[in-house]
Order: C-alpha cells, then structure tokens, then sequence
C-alpha cells in the first residue's frame, strides 16, 4: 500500500478506514472491529478516522474496546479524531442546542476523552470537525499547539474547512495545519472546482475525502455514472467502488478516500482501486457523467 508523508514523521497509508457507522454494525464487538481492523492491515491499509461524535460519542470507545483487548495492535495504526461539534447527546445529552466549541477548554478535555475512550496515549491527527462561526483564532490555535506541545497530539488539521478558514486559524498557530478532511466524490465533486482541493494541492498537502463513494448513494444510482463505473469495473476486473475510489485517488493532488463501509467483504477489496488504468480521458468520461453534460 501506498505511504502519504503528513509530517516528517509520520505516515498514512493512501486508503483509510473511517468509523463513522461502526455503531451502526449489528456487531460491535471486539472481535468483530478486530476482524475489520485485520481486513485493513492485510492490504497495509493502517490509518483509522474517528471523531468523538461519531455513534453519538459512543464509536470512539467500540474502537477502544477493541485495542484494549489487542495488545500492540494500536501500534500499528495512525489514528485521527476529531473535535469541536457539541450535539445533544451521550456526554452532552445537557446541550440546549447543537454547536461548535473551539475553545481551549473543550478541546483540551475533547482530547482527554478521546484518548480515555480509545484506551491511547496519543491521538496521530486532531482535526477541527467544523468550522466555528464563533472561533476566537488566538485561544484554539493556542490550545492546539499546546496539544501538540503536551505530546498528546502528534499533528493537527481540519475538517470541512473553506481555505479563509484554514488561513484563520493557522494565522494564530505554530504548528502547521496539514490536511483538510472535505467531502468529495463522484456525488460531490464541487471541491476540485472551488478552490478546496486546489489550496491543499499549492501546498503540497492532501485532502482526506470523507464518503467518497457517497456514503453508499453511487453504488444505489442509476443511470450514467454508474454504468460507465460498471463498464469499467468489468474491464478491470474489479467492483465499481474501485473504479470510484481509483477517480479519487487519480487526481494529482493526492487525494486520500475515507472508506466507511460496514462489510468485511468490501473491505477486503479495497486496494483494488489500485488495479484500475484511470487516464486522462476515462477520468473525464466519469467527470462528465458525474457533471450531467460535458465540460464546457
Ligand atoms: N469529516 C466529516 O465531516 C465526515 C463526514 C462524513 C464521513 N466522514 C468520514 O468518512 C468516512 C466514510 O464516510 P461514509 O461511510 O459516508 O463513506 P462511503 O464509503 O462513501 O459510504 C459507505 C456507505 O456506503 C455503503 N455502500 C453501498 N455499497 C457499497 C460498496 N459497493 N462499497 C462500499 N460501501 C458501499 C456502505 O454500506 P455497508 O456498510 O452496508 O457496506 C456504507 O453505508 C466515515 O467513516 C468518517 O470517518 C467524515
């Protein structure tokens, strides 16, 4: 599998595998995210996306049962988290409302408890979930870097950012942003035309792109998107979310796919995005699908 530097000293491997709807699995025992962490390993895929709110602040902690009974198994693993969404639920079941809290006081105990949850010492990435209308950039930027500075947190990035956001935020920070998660896919594709993608790539940084199939919804359409995938699946040799995953992973930003699915079949087959020729023109082909009429 192929290897993403984020820092000088620390490495992703080009898939990762988000756990997002690992509460939603009927089985959400040790042995079973074990089997799906082993299903990653097994293609080298080694980084794992979480955020505190994911399962309702539950999904951190399935996670941590699961390293807690697998000694060493942390060890081998790059795990992301994510903080800075309060919903009225599990720990904030008090909330009046849904908000963002940038401050330095809840990012510090967001990191407490993700490390509490997760049964770890150290958290590899902390994003900043959502941007927040209400960010005092001095004081979270400070509490960043002091999460960075405490050792706790190895590097620190940002989620579903727009790049003043991004520019905000590291105006008031030592440490060095180093990636934006943003959705993209062939659904959601409007980021490697906005200026998302394009303020990553002048930097030299990766975008991590969360439900890059969609969340489920391209391999449920029909139509032209999905029989050229189809066609091109078949060529290859491979499932349609290879084809999908290998249009991601062609652009020459190097884009990394936050996979998600629940099945330990689909997982097994991810690096086969690797196995599928995507060239200029077959890159265009499902961009034009995906736009609904050709490029201008
Ligand atoms: N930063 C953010 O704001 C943000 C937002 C959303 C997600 N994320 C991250 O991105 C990760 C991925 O998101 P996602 O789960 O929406 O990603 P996805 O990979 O686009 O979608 C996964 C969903 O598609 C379904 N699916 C249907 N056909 C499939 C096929 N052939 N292959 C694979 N999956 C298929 C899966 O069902 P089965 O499980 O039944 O296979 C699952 O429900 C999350 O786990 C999370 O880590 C981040």
């Amino acid at each position: 599998m192929e290897r993403v530097n984020i820092t000088s000293d620390l490495t992703f491997s080009r898939i990762v595998y988000g756990m997002w709807r690992v509460g939603d699995d009927a089985d959400t025992s040790p042995s079973h995210v074990r089997a799906k962490i082993d299903a990653c390993l097994e293609q080298g895929i080694t980084t794992i996306d979480q955020a505190d709110i994911y399962g309702g602040y539950t999904a951190e902690a399935i996670l941590g049962a699961c390293l807690k009974e697998n000694k060493g198994l942390r060890d081998q693993l790059e795990i992301v988290t994510k903080c800075d969404i309060v919903a009225p639920a599990g720990r904030y079941s008090n909330a009046r409302v849904k908000y963002y809290d940038t401050s330095a006081a809840h990012i510090a105990k967001s990191v407490e408890y993700s490390l509490t949850e997760m049964g770890v010492d150290r958290i590899d990435l902390l994003l900043i979930h959502r941007p927040d209308p209400f960010m005092n950039h001095h004081e979270t930027g400070r509490a960043l870097d002091d999460a960075v500075k405490s050792g706790k947190v190895r590097a620190i990035g940002v989620s579903n950012f727009k790049p003043w956001d991004w520019t905000l935020l590291q105006s008031a920070m030592e440490t060095k942003l180093v990636t934006n998660q943003i959705e993209i896919s062939l659904t959601a594709h409007h980021a490697l035309t906005n200026g998302d993608v394009a303020f990553l790539q002048e930097r030299g940084l990766h975008a991590m792109a969360w439900s890059p199939l969609g969340g489920g919804d391209l391999m449920r359409s029909t139509g032209e998107p999905r029989a050229t995938l189809s066609r091109m699946a078949m060529a290859a040799g491979v499932d349609e979310a290879a084809v999908a995953i290998a249009w991601l992973m062609a652009h020459p930003s190097g884009i990394l796919p936050v996979m998600g699915t629940n099945t330990i079949s689909r997982i097994e087959d991810f690096s086969n995005a690797f196995k599928v020729p995507m060239d200029r023109e077959a890159w265009f082909e499902l961009y034009t699908q995906a736009l609904g009429h050709e490029v201008a």
